[in-house]
């Protein structure tokens, strides 16, 4: 999705931000530009394509002299991705300069007003919109800060907004509402980003913007302006991201290095949080007694972070015996079920930032539920406005394919249901005393797994021209098979879906085609589903389906003579097994991407954070 870079210093600012925009690069995008502020005027450019034609138009930015400026990565909305088309936008007068994220819902209604005021457009985007009527403002207060305002009190919608002013240069503006927006206070240089692992490298105290506040930045400060322009102070917090995770460290791709670095993302999850075989969730003040009142929990999520919920419900019901839904936030924000004050609404989110999963939390909330969050960035709006909040210790996250944070978001999930369970007295001592104990083994056992990579290199050599590939799995198999036929299609382009085993015989078996052996991966990890599994490989083997098994050193044995090629994990405490199970499944996408020559860290049309509805 588009990014958002401005710096306000002592440095040049266009080679500063050409850098942080190729740390965006990673969020998909399909144009790039930047204004510089300079001697009372705006200096622009801008085209469609990658970061790097901007780079060489600038000559890495040396054409554009200037201590403030913006920069953007554009994921078309509205309109063709062109250059026209790219942000910055500059208004009508000449004045003003915006880069923009979101959407603004009235803009037609906006731009109607505006032409009826005099106003010409050179674009198709709502953005010109906004820069307009910030200049419409502008011309009549001669006041900046005032104009900010009044346009922001008339777009509807979602923004996250830079501005510059030709005749205030050394000063950058920022606003938002609903889309991201983060401030960085530098020493002597000041920025805003859509996306801190665009600014890490340059410093970690970040001031996230809330909705309709207004920031102020120069090279020696920042001020924070509520929407009426009252002063407001607020501390920065300090992020402690580790510099090298936003760096691909030596791997040919930051989806590998992510997934490697799961064992220790795990570990930072789980370890704090256990003592002396205790599950202390300090964070989540939760009463006992509500957490005995629940009597349903939705889990509400998109992409990847639904899949981690899946997981999750099957173990809140079998462990926590609290029945449980998963609904993408998409859906829910829009066909709320029932709810009182006895549903809990779990909202599960890497980025903390998606703006379904954020209504969907404000839907909940509004209508008498509590919400409880699982997110990876701190001080993100799902994590400041839920009712409780965990953070998962994922660090930045930077390919587009969910890997570590899915796996922090199982860890995760599995100290929330275990701890529900323990309170609600639905685990003995006993089973309560394993299970902790397995998930203290947990990281071990997945850098054990990571053993895998060569074997899923070579079954990846086996199916990587395949045109479909469809997985098959049965409880929390089904869920893995989820999160592993979304992993193969967002990377590899592979047309695959995945299906409730039991489910093969009402439709989907008819898709096997005996004449290219279509390809199944039957997930079968688990002890007491296994029989049902091989009959169902067995099943579209019959059919002419080549099968490949994702096993356990327990279930192998039933599987061996079915399928044409088995990949085994150890067998696991099985609520945690999908842990281990997952990651031949990443690695199997990720060379099957490799091998087919894709753009791994980038896939085509999606980005990482979906910050628009
Ligand atoms: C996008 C990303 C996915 C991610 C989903 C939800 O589609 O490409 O990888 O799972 O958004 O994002 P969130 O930040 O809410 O987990």
């Amino acid at each position: 999705m588009c990014g958002i870079i401005g710096y306000a210093g002592k440095n040049e600012a266009a080679p500063i931000m050409l850098d942080s925009l190729r740390r965006l690069e990673y969020r998909g995008y399909d144009s790039a530009g930047l204004v510089v502020s300079r001697d009372k005027k705006l200096y622009l450019t801008k085209s469609a394509g990658y970061v790097q034609i901007l780079a060489d138009l600038t000559e890495e930015g040396a054409q554009m002299p200037g201590h403030v400026g913006l920069g953007h990565t554009r994921w078309a909305t509205h309109g063709q991705p062109n250059d026209a088309n790219a942000h910055p936008h500059i208004s009508d007068g000449g004045t003003i300069a915006v880069v923009h994220n979101g959407i603004i819902e009235n803009y037609r209604k906006l731009r109607e007003f505006l032409t009826g005021k005099g106003f010409t457009f050179s674009s198709e985007t709502d953005t010109e919109v906004a820069v307009n009527l910030i200049q419409y403002y502008y011309d009549r207060s001669h006041d900046i800060l005032r104009a900010v305002a009044d346009a922001a009190r008339r777009m509807e919608g979602s923004y996250a907004l830079g501005i510059l002013c030709e005749d205030l240069p050394d000063t950058l503006i920022a606003t938002k509402r609903e889309s991201p927006l983060s401030i960085g206070a530098g020493d002597g240089e000041n920025y805003i980003t859509s996306d801190v692992a665009a600014i890490i490298t340059r410093t970690r105290n970040i001031i996230t913007l809330r909705d309709y506040e207004i920031a102020v930045l120069r090279a020696d400060g920042v001020e924070l302006y509520s929407g009426e322009l009252d002063r407001l102070t607020r501390k920065a917090e300090v992020v402690d991201w580790d510099v090298a995770a936003a760096e691909k460290g030596g791997y040919p791709h930051f989806m590998l290095k992510e997934i490697m670095e799961q064992p220790e993302s795990v570990r930072r999850s789980l370890s704090p949080r256990i003592r002396d075989g205790e599950i202390i969730l300090d964070e989540l003040e939760i009463p006992d007694d509500y957490l005995k009142s629940i009597s349903k929990i939705y889990i509400a999520a998109c992409g990847t972070a639904d899949f981690a919920g899946v997981v999750m419900k099957y173990n809140l019901e079998r462990i926590a015996r609290v029945p449980t839904e998963v609904v993408f936030a998409s859906e829910f924000r829009y066909n709320l079920p029932p709810i009182d004050e006895t549903t809990l609404v779990i909202c599960i989110s890497q980025s903390g930032t998606t703006a379904d999963t954020i209504a969907a939390m404000r839907e909940a909330k509004k209508n008498g539920a509590r919400v409880l969050s699982i997110v990876n960035v701190v001080g993100s709006v799902i994590a400041e406005e839920s009712d409780w909040s965990l953070l998962t210790l994922a660090g930045p996250e930077i390919s587009v394919a969910s890997t570590k944070a899915y796996s922090t978001q199982l860890a995760v999930g599995y100290l929330v249901t275990l701890y529900f369970a323990k309170v609600r007295g639905t685990v003995t001592p006993d089973a309560y005393k394993t299970a902790v104990d397995a998930l203290v083994r947990l990281p071990d056992a997945i850098e054990e797994t990571l053993k895998l990579q060569e074997t899923t290199q070579y079954l990846a050599s086996r199916y990587f021209s395949s045109n479909d590939i469809y997985f098959i799995g049965r409880g929390l198999d089904y869920a893995l098979s989820l999160e592993g036929d979304q992993k193969l299609k967002e990377i590899s382009y592979i047309h695959s879906e995945a299906y409730a085993a039991g489910e093969l015989k009402h439709g989907p078996i008819a898709l096997i085609d005996a004449a290219v052996k279509t390809p199944v991966v039957a997930v079968a990890t688990n002890k007491r589903l296994i029989d049902k599994m091989v009959s169902n490989a067995v099943e579209v083997k019959s059919r002419g389906a080549s099968v490949l098994a994702l096993v356990t050193d327990v279930t192998a044995e039933t599987m061996r003579g079915v399928a044409e090629d088995l990949i085994t994990v150890s067998d696991y405490e099985e609520a945690f097994l999908p842990s281990l199970a997952i990651i031949p499944l990443q690695l199997f996408a990720y060379y099957i991407a490799l091998q087919r020559g894709c753009d791994i860290d980038k896939p085509r049309n999606l980005a990482k954070s979906v910050t628009v509805e």
